[in-house]
């Protein structure tokens, strides 16, 4: 049987999901569950674009993840805050740019300046192209881009006539990046919690029970095979 052609998904979107469970099935506290789901998250960059995967993006920190415990909080934070420094000098290596999405007024300053910083020295970066979402919010993305656009209409720089869909997409955390092709969720959940509510309108859901210190390469292949059987059926997928 001749082989037919893997075709590999420009974007893909991950809601990483299942760190606490994997902590705990090890006895260990969920923040060990969330050191792990970090560097797995390095390691599916590297995979993901080596295979010729040109976005991706990660659920990082949810506008609802404030509502865990205060240490647990902490503890994300002070991951995501080491993860930033390092991205700097990996970016770099791995020519890869990332790009923040989220409300980032709602982040500590130092945290807001990194962000700053590692945007800045990726800007011109033409690998991986990653995006993070935290503090991020489907519904919290879409009203600070109506805002941004009421604005606008208010200054007369855009006209009430000349709104539809890629004036919106103007406003969007994902201004100039496509919409995803798949999206992942691990951990058996079946839920979008609010992620890119906008963006994923025609895009292909794969779940997966694989806890996300567990994904890797064989899962995220997987996935891509489940992508692939359904553009073979369905041909151009709207
Ligand atoms: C998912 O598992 C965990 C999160 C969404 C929170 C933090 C994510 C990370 C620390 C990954 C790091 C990302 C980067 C870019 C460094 P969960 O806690 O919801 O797991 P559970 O459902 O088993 O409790």
């Amino acid at each position: 049987m001749q082989e037919q052609e893997v075709k590999i998904p420009s974007h893909i979107a991950i809601i990483l999901d299942g760190n606490g469970r994997w902590a705990k099935k090890r006895n260990m506290p969920r923040n060990y569950g969330h050191t792990q789901g970090s560097k797995t998250v390095e390691k599916i960059c590297e995979d993901a674009y080596k295979i010729g995967v040109k976005y991706l993006t990660v659920y990082a920190f949810s506008t609802e993840n404030w509502k865990r415990p205060k240490d647990e909080v902490d503890a994300i934070m002070k991951l995501l805050r080491s993860y930033l420094q390092t991205s700097k000098k990996t970016a770099k290596k791995n020519n890869m740019r990332v790009r923040i999405l989220g409300d980032k007024t709602g982040l500590s300053e130092d945290i807001q300046k990194s962000i700053d910083e590692l945007e800045e020295v990726s800007r011109e970066n033409t690998g991986l192209n990653l995006q993070v979402a935290i503090n991020y919010g489907g519904r919290d993305e879409i009203i600070r881009a109506v805002k941004a656009l009421s604005l606008d209409i208010k200054k007369n720089t855009i006209a009430i006539d000349n709104i539809d869909e890629k004036a919106m997409e103007n406003y969007m955390d994902t201004k100039g990046i496509p919409d995803p092709d798949l999206l992942i969720r691990t951990s058996g959940e079946k839920r979008l919690s609010n992620f890119l509510l906008w963006q994923l309108a025609y895009t292909e859901f794969y779940f997966t029970d694989v806890l996300w210190p567990d994904f890797d390469k064989k899962e995220l292949m997987k996935a891509i095979e489940y992508y692939n059987s359904r553009v073979r059926r369905f041909g151009a997928i709207s």
